[in-house]
């Protein structure tokens, strides 16, 4: 059969999304939707594989739903949905446990961050959810993905497991009717732009993330005006002199940093970024003022209209909700026959 593209991926409903998720991923997924289908997931299931108070699953569900509207996706246009409505996630799920090995498992670095020392106390959920993210997309049978640098290694996983559950099984492909052989498609990462991997304002050598517990160390979707001035204001720099080519920025992370973000929220080059940073800088410890004060007006450009939607949108709950029934049926409408040939493939009986 012929496997046609389709882009497939999600965020997790935990706490509201940031720069990063924004200029990383949400940027790329806007534009895709252009030139393809696109099917855009509230991950629920992935944010249980940690502690999450109920009442607030609720309103972060909501509220990322909102964010990816407010952003620029077109729930008539792509599908819009969270994962839990979609029992084929979950199902494939399990198989992918079943293919997949605890030795790939191992090595997922995610892993390791998250569950951190205590490793014990980890959820199981926690250790599997690289198999269960390979389900999302291919119970869709998705080609491609974009996502941040971060997840880079877990596509490789899924394009791991989709290969070998088309060898395990290939006999029973072919006897299904996929001459080829090839039931599931190798998934392309799609990691682009000027701002793939996003760091913390605080620290350039650690990513900017939701977990950091320095409100300084991002900037929220949520932020209003003043608080992304005052957070670019705080963001560190360094005490080295201007730096004279773009190349020299490779050992001062921070600034590095701060030129990406720029060149992502104005539609710039790096170059661009660049050429205006050393346009405008000041003498002594004012350096970078200039160059932090049009970043500020990019970021409330940008992000100031978004913020205000969502707001707009969280005012009316029922709305967001009949959004995410609406974009789950037409999910279900893909995955169930998906899901009715993986089942036949596997030898399991399906009434
Ligand atoms: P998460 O918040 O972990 O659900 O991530 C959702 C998406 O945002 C994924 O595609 C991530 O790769 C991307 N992402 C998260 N943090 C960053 C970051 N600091 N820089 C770039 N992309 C990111
Ligand atoms: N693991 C991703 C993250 O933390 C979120 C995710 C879950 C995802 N399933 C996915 C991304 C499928 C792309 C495709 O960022």
């Amino acid at each position: 059969m012929k496997i046609t593209p389709r882009v497939f991926s999600g965020m997790q409903p935990t706490g509201s999304l940031h720069l990063g998720n924004y200029l990383g991923a949400m940027i790329n997924w806007i534009e895709m939707q252009k030139t393809h289908e696109c099917i855009y997931c509230v991950v629920d299931l992935h944010a249980i594989t940690v502690w999450q108070d109920p009442a607030e699953l609720r309103t972060a569900i909501r509220q990322v739903t909102a964010a990816y509207i407010a952003a620029g996706l077109d729930p008539k246009k792509s599908i819009l949905f969270n994962q839990s409505q979609v029992p084929a996630h979950a199902e494939l799920g399990w198989i992918f446990n079943c293919v997949a090995r605890l030795g790939w498992l191992n090595r997922m670095t995610q892993f390791k961050e998250k569950a951190g020392k205590d490793r014990e106390q980890a959820s199981v959920g926690l250790y599997a959810y690289p198999n269960l993210m390979a389900a999302d997309i291919l119970a869709y049978r998705a080609t491609h993905v974009p996502v941040g640098e971060d997840q880079k290694q877990h596509l490789e996983l899924a394009r791991d497991i989709a290969q070998k559950f088309n060898n395990d099984f290939k006999k029973e492909i072919v006897a299904q009717g996929f001459e080829d052989g090839i039931f599931f498609p190798q998934p392309d990462p799609v990691i682009t732009g000027p701002a793939t991997r996003v760091m913390s304002l605080r620290d350039g050598t650690k990513k900017m993330s939701k977990s950091d517990p320095s409100d300084f160390s991002r900037i929220s979707l949520m932020d209003d005006t003043d608080t992304i001035a005052d957070k670019i204001k705080r963001a560190k720099t360094d005490a080295e002199p201007l730096p004279v080519t773009l190349e020299d920025l490779s050992k001062r992370p921070e600034i590095d940093n701060l030129i990406g973000i720029y060149a992502a929220l104005s539609g710039e080059t790096r170059e661009q970024a660049f050429t205006m940073l050393l346009a405008t800088s000041g003498e002594g410890p004012s350096l970078f003022t200039g160059f932090k004060r049009n970043l500020t007006d990019a970021a409330v450009t940008k992000l100031g209209p978004i913020r205000s939607e969502i707001v707009r949108l969280m005012a009316d709950p029922a709305e967001i909700d009949a959004v995410l029934a609406n974009g789950a049926a037409r999910a279900r409408a893909i995955a169930q026959p998906v899901m009715d040939n993986v089942k036949d493939i596997v030898g399991l009986i399906r009434s």
